[in-house]
């Protein structure tokens, strides 16, 4: 039966018949990503006509996303296809309806981040790299705050962290400055997105940056992370890890070298390299974040 590219919706997270294969979280889970059933249904809430599908014999075998952070930004993200049904252009598909949603939206720049296996496929669509970055990993062995070490100690009295709790779903959990202080960093207004985000994650916020830690399908993903300075940012990652036995997933943004220093003196390791590109447009209009040394850690690939 032929392959129909359409609309994703919520029913599509809903346990397809038959093929445990199928279906958006099964699409993921089989690639081995750490997303889970919370992160797409967020993706799908955000976007709820910018995310598709290809469903052949009732079955959605790929699947892509797209969120915009106001008309700065367009992300795209959740490229996969399922392994039986790839090199039939399933992906190319899908990316164009990605990329025609975005445009239709009048974005200033598209991006996304790619896999070493998604690359060649967006460099053929006209993406073009702006920098690499890295995933990195940490079994439970960080130095917690309090584990004895009294200039840690010293350092998270002195930050003052004003809290790290799980937020009622129903509540605002990120301040309108810190909403300000992430919109001038990155250059884009991502609220939306990180208001979603902090109700499903655990959250630590002091009044010159947050950071979030959220549950994976294999590790504790930590991300979004902003701060005015390293010191803010050390120390509410400090206590995020602190809260958990791990293990723990930490993507690393390429263009501030700090935070690839800070996951190291955290005991994260690096295991993979990924690719942020942007869709060169005529005349091309490259993104880039205002104040990248704020930003110590993505949201998710799927989202930046
Ligand atoms: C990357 C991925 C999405 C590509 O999906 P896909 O549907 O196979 O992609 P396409 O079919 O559009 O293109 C792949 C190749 O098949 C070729 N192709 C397309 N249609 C074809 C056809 N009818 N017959 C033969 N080859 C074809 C394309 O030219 C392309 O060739 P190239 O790799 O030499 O450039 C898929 O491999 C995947 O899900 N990987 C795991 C998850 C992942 O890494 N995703 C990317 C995240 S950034």
């Amino acid at each position: 039966m032929p392959e129909a590219l359409r609309r994703l919706t919520l029913d599509d997270l809903r346990p397809q018949s038959g093929d445990a294969v199928a279906g958006p979280l099964a699409l993921s889970a089989l690639a081995g990503w750490n997303q889970t059933a919370a992160d797409w249904r967020r993706l799908l809430l955000d976007s709820p006509d910018g995310c598709f599908g290809i469903a052949c014999d009732g079955n959605i075998v790929g699947t892509v996303t797209t969120t915009r952070y106001g008309q700065q930004l367009g992300w795209i993200g959740m490229m996969l296809v399922h392994p039986d049904y790839r090199r039939r252009g399933l992906a190319t598909r899908l990316m164009q309806a990605a990329i025609d949603h975005l445009r239709d939206q009048d974005v200033a720049t598209i991006r996304l981040d790619a896999t070493p296996q998604g690359r060649p496929l967006y460099e053929r669509l006209g993406f073009r790299l702006d920098h690499s970055w890295t995933r990195t990993s940490s079994e439970p062995a960080v130095a917690l705050p309090g584990d004895g070490r009294s200039d840690e100690r010293t350092a998270l009295q002195e930050m003052e962290v004003d809290r790290t709790e799980r937020n009622p779903d129903d509540q605002p959990a990120l301040s309108e400055s810190l909403l300000a202080a992430d919109r001038l960093a990155l250059g884009a207004d991502r609220s939306a997105m990180l208001r979603r985000l902090a109700a499903d994650s655990k959250l630590a916020c002091h009044s010159n940056g947050y950071a979030m830690l959220r549950p994976g399908r294999t590790a504790w993903y930590l991300g979004p992370v902003m701060a005015t300075d390293t010191e803010v940012a050390i120390s509410l990652i400090r206590r995020l890890l602190a809260s958990q036995p791990g293990p723990f997933l930490w993507d690393v943004p390429g263009d501030n070298p700090s935070a690839a220093n800070m996951a190291q003196t955290l005991g994260f390791s690096p295991i993979r390299t990924l690719y942020r590109m942007s869709l060169d447009d005529t005349p091309p209009r490259v993104f880039a974040a205002n104040q990248p040394d704020r930003l110590f850690a993505i949201a998710d690939p799927a989202l930046g």
